[in-house]
């Protein structure tokens, strides 16, 4: 099947090429640097899948565009899928899949590496030293250990940071609708929001972007939190109101924040502007913050991740060609 791969960097060629290799180069992959949307649709032209990544968006025109060429197929190379217009897609006829699970321990382990940099002042330790500068004042950590812990989102990533938070020696707390037992087991418990935001000294988004978690950290979520309170997100960034965030910052009540994701990061993330001045002010304004860390969506970015990316991928693109029907579809079938 011939599948255009958009948004491909080197190490999206070097994945998925070595997986369509393992599985008999069955598809002709053709690597185009443009990301997918309602313009670029037209590189697909004689392509029967598009396999688009995060901030691809596939949006009701770009679908329009891609069934009247002979594009069939959506075949995300990530978990999240809130950047395609899924009712479109049903009403055209168009498949879409996703790669549900690839390492939940890559984005949780992620996260750590945040909390941990962000409580010890690395980022400005690393700088400290390398400039000759051995003062410590500024850089007061807490210790983890007895610490509460708020997940937000327990699924797959979110589970994966509460067994390692757990090893810290944490309370955990939890905000899901769906339940999972071993929570109990790792001695932490579901509670409300509200109980969440007014507990945790940690708090770490883990949730999917739908209608109904874009902006739950708002002002009037950030106004219920401990003053001080470190909050996470490498989920997606419209998850949070980056505005009321800065806000939370400067009034204190946000006392360190670690992003992995940002709402308009589509225009920044994954390309090299380091010659260029940055036009978002909003993402400007947070980067003066010395208690903000940002990492542009690296969560994923693990050899074991990338690798479970591209075999999930072409499982999916093969299953397809051979009977018609993904392995992993969005949304689920029965
Ligand atoms: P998952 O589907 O296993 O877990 C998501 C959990 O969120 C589920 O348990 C679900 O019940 C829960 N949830 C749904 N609505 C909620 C709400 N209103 N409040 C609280 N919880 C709610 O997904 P997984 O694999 O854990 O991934 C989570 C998210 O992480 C993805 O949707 C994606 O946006 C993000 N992600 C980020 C990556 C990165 O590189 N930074 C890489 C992979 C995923």
């Amino acid at each position: 099947m011939k599948v255009a791969v958009f948004s491909s960097k080197a190490y999206d060629r070097t994945f998925l090429g070595a997986a369509n290799a393992m599985a008999g180069a069955k598809h002709e992959l053709v690597f185009l640097d443009a990301r997918l949307d309602c313009e670029s649709a037209a590189l697909a032209a004689d392509a029967e899948a598009v396999c688009p990544f995060v901030n691809d968006r596939i949006d009701r025109a770009a679908l329009i565009r891609l069934a009247g060429q002979s594009v069939r197929l959506v075949a995300l190379r990530s978990a999240g899928f809130n950047n395609v217009d899924l009712a479109t897609a049903q009403e055209l006829g168009i498949a879409v899949a996703h790669v549900p699970a690839y390492s939940p321990h890559a984005v949780a382990e992620h996260s750590m590496a945040l909390i941990l940099a962000l409580n010890r002042k690395i980022h400005r330790a690393y700088a400290r030293v390398r400039e000759g500068n051995f003062a410590l004042e500024g850089l007061l950590g807490f210790d983890i250990r007895g610490r509460t812990f708020g997940i937000i989102g327990a699924g797959r990533i979110g589970m994966a940071l509460a067994r390692i938070v757990q090893g810290f020696g944490c309370t955990i707390l939890a905000v899901d609708p769906v339940p999972v037992p071993e929570l109990a087991s790792l001695g932490g418990r579901y509670v409300a929001l509200s109980d969440l935001l007014a507990m945790a000294d940690i708090i770490s988004l883990h949730c999917p972007l739908t209608p109904e978690t874009k902006h739950i950290i708002d002002h009037d979520a950030i106004a219920r939190m401990k003053p001080g309170v470190m909050l996470i997100n490498t989920s997606r960034g419209a998850v949070v109101d980056t505005k009321a965030i800065i806000d939370g910052l400067k009034s204190g009540r946000i006392g360190q924040l670690g992003l992995d994701v940002y709402e308009e990061e589509g225009n920044l993330f994954f390309e090299d502007l380091s010659d260029q001045l940055i036009q978002d002010d909003v993402f400007a304004r947070l980067l003066t913050f010395p208690n903000v860390l940002i990492t542009g969506h690296q969560g994923f970015f693990t050899v074991e991740a990338l690798s479970a990316i591209a075999e999930v991928t072409i499982a999916n693109l093969t299953a397809f060609e051979t009977h018609g029907r993904v392995i992993h579809a969005v949304p689920p079938q029965g």
